[in-house]
């Protein structure tokens, strides 16, 4: 068995060979793309989002089988999110959803995270009431 298959755990390479949400959301109300500058992998996340939920979010990433696997994960954890609750979305979640990543591969999972909050930050840059809204909810 080639090193691939030994460094991944059966949860990592189930969402590597069998990724969720993989794709575009026609009309997506929030887009993300980031890059990790050490490795040179890209990674895109689309919402869908409804009444301040995450309704649908998908992903289309260029990179490691962890990269892949961390963004099947994370399009997993956010789907019926608040955006308030999805802008604390940290990448250790996705860790602990993947029963762990070797400590060189954690990067990719940061990657989701930080395409996950581009994502977020479009949707609020395109709708600037639902700050608004979150202010007076705050308030
Ligand atoms: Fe860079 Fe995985 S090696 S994202």
């Amino acid at each position: 068995m080639s090193d691939t298959y030994t460094l991944y755990n059966s949860t990592v390479m189930d969402h590597f060979m069998n990724p969720r949400n993989m794709g575009d959301i026609k009309d997506a109300d929030g887009v993300g793309e980031v890059g990790a500058a050490a490795c040179g992998d890209i990674m895109k996340i689309s919402l869908k989002i409804k009444n301040g939920k995450i309704e649908d979010a998908r992903f289309k990433t260029f990179g490691c089988g962890s990269a892949i696997a961390s963004s099947s994960m994370a399009t997993e954890l956010i789907k019926g999110r608040t955006i308030e609750d999805a802008m604390n979305f940290s990448n250790q979640e996705v860790v602990n959803a993947l029963g762990g990543l070797p400590p060189v591969k954690i990067h990719c999972s940061v990657l989701a995270e930080e395409a996950l909050k581009a994502a977020l930050e479009d949707y609020v840059k395109k709708h600037p009431e639902s700050a608004r809204q979150e202010e007076a909810v705050g308030a």
